[in-house]
């Protein structure tokens, strides 16, 4: 992808614990550069948009499997996967959902 201005990426919110039981997704604008991940538009959100975004990462280079998001649908690691406009950003579907992108690995 070209460098431009921004992407957009819809990102699902949600807070069980608040008694939400449906979620929802929102849309923010990314400031795009040239090899940004789908961790590092998660990261521009939660440091420069919403604080109370919820997301995981640990070792920020595939090894720990902790990033784990769907993308359009699809599982991938956060930390690995290349930004394009247009994503939409969710939770393993499989797995009991925490907040927002935040999943319980331990249950199915
Ligand atoms: S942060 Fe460890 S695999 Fe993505």
């Amino acid at each position: 992808m070209k460098n431009k201005e921004s992407v957009k990426v819809r990102v699902f919110r949600c807070t069980p614990e608040n008694g939400e039981d449906t979620g929802h997704y929102e849309e923010y604008n990314i400031p795009y550069e040239a090899g940004m991940t789908v961790l590092t538009a998660l990261d521009y959100i939660y440091e420069h948009i919403d604080r109370s975004l919820s997301f995981y990462y640990s070792c920020r280079i595939g090894k720990c499997l902790g990033c784990f998001v769907d993308v359009d649908g699809k599982p991938v690691l956060a930390c690995t996967t290349l930004l394009k406009d247009g994503m939409t950003i969710g939770p393993h579907k499989k797995h009991k959902l925490i907040k927002d992108v935040v999943v319980d690995f331990r249950e199915n």
